[in-house]
């Protein structure tokens, strides 16, 4: 049915409008079979930056931005790196003086595939990928990959293993439980997904197909430092790393599937990153969507269909940049860096800033933490947006703040936040 553009639609039930959402304020609900869209005006729409940092307060802080550029702290889509940024800028208009842009190239001409072949080839140098795996570059997000992998990997009766560390694992699990049997061999839900445990204690099962974890939880910033041993018959470990992909060196080799949306460190959205070992490859349930198939977009290398072009090249120009930077051991380290700082920062304010994560397991990626006296925190957002530091609200689900310090994060944007963080803290403690 087509949405009008002046009518509010109730679709499964045209007499029960109460739930309709407000133009202003839209929301879109896609429970219980019912789907709204909201009321749309005729009236002709202005479009303005919310923020408007355009003029900061004078407080003096280190490391204060000259450019017209914030600080972004958020969670995803997230900031990327200026240098990238400015790239893209300088080609956009005409790639290359190819005469046209990169979002109108056809996917299948040779400059397009020059463009995703270098993409493929950079990433497998930084993540050091052997040739017993396929890279692919889809559509549809991390979101897609939880019903993708049971899809591929599974048939309907098939057991398999979930280790649940926050809410995306948790979310990968509940997909998956249309398509194949899984089971919850450990959750940290009752203790607000704050640990990971001890993987000697985990039960796996010996004939699951495979043992999923999220390898970094983005809202309650919970990462695994080391990973479990698969103990399933294939030994097969999935991981979803979109939040912490390309953060560090990983031994691609220890996994069957890692993927990623690239929204977080590598890109803009619109790109989800696969990288699955070849023999698992072709074996997808008969009711798998084409679009789902591993083994269409491993044989028609990524171009099956129209892929997203524009974000796969910006990946593209993101991975030459860390490559430039020497390589994920170099970006580990700033991110080492960049986490301490700010984990510090929050352990040594005498409980005014706590984060409730377990030391152990602290994402360098997502830096959670709460303010003793809560009612501060709305100020504290407020504050810091007027000092070009925005996006530091926590997830809606677990409240609080929430810094997201992705590899395009400066040193400077940290330490920014750090020596506001003791300043504010020195006006209300
Ligand atoms: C760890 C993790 N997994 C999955 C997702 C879902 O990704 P997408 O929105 O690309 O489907 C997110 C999004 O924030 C995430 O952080």
């Amino acid at each position: 049915m087509a949405a009008s553009s002046s009518t509010a639609f109730l679709l499964k039930n045209p007499s029960n409008t109460s739930n309709v959402s407000s133009f202003k304020n839209p929301t879109f609900h896609s429970h219980n079979g019912y789907f709204f869209t909201p009321k749309r005006s005729n009236k002709p729409i202005s479009i303005t930056c919310s923020t408007q940092v355009q003029n900061p307060s004078t407080t003096t802080l280190p490391n204060s931005q000259s450019q017209d550029r914030v600080f972004n702290f958020a969670a995803g889509p997230a900031t990327l790196p200026e240098k990238v940024l400015k790239k893209a800028e300088s080609e956009l208009y005409n790639w290359r003086n190819c005469g046209m842009s990169v979002m109108e190239m056809s996917h299948r001409g040779k400059d397009f595939v020059s463009i995703i072949e270098k993409a493929e080839s950079d990433l497998r140098s930084l993540l050091n990928i052997s040739s017993d795996y396929s890279v692919l570059f889809l559509q549809g997000g991390a979101t897609t990959q939880f019903a993708a992998i049971p899809l591929n990997l599974c048939k309907p009766n098939d057991s398999v293993d979930y280790l649940v560390t926050g809410s995306w694992g948790d979310k990968a699990f509940k997909e998956a439980q249309k398509f194949c049997n899984p089971n919850v061999i450990w959750s940290g839900k009752s203790e607000k997904y704050t640990k990971i445990p001890s993987f000697d204690l985990l039960e796996q099962n010996p004939d699951a197909k495979y043992l999923h974890i999220c390898a970094n939880e983005t809202i309650h910033g919970v990462e695994f430092k080391k990973y479990p041993t698969p103990k399933n018959k294939d030994g097969i470990l999935i991981a979803d790393m979109s939040s912490n992909f390309c953060s560090k060196p990983v031994d691609v080799s220890k996994f069957g599937i890692i993927y990623a949306g690239a929204q977080k460190n590598v890109g803009p959205s619109g790109v989800t990153i696969v990288i699955i070992r070849k023999d698992l490859i072709g074996n997808a349930q008969e009711i798998t969507p084409v679009m789902l198939d591993y083994k269409i977009h491993a044989e028609n290398n990524s171009l099956y269909n129209t892929p997203p072009c524009y974000g796969i090249y910006m990946c593209g120009l993101v991975f030459e940049d860390l490559l430039e930077q020497g390589g994920l051991e170099e970006v580990e380290k700033k991110n080492l860096k960049k986490a301490g700082i700010l984990y510090d920062a929050i352990d040594e304010s005498g409980g005014f800033y706590r984060c409730p994560v377990d030391k152990s397991v602290r994402s360098l990626m997502n830096v959670p933490f709460t303010l003793e006296k809560s009612e501060l925190e709305a100020e504290f957002v407020k504050e810091a947006t007027k000092e070009k530091m925005v996006q530091l609200k926590g997830h809606r689900s677990v409240g609080g703040m929430r810094a997201s310090i992705y590899n395009a994060m400066p040193l400077a944007g940290v330490e920014k936040l750090v020596a506001f963080m003791k300043e504010f803290q020195a006006r209300h403690a």
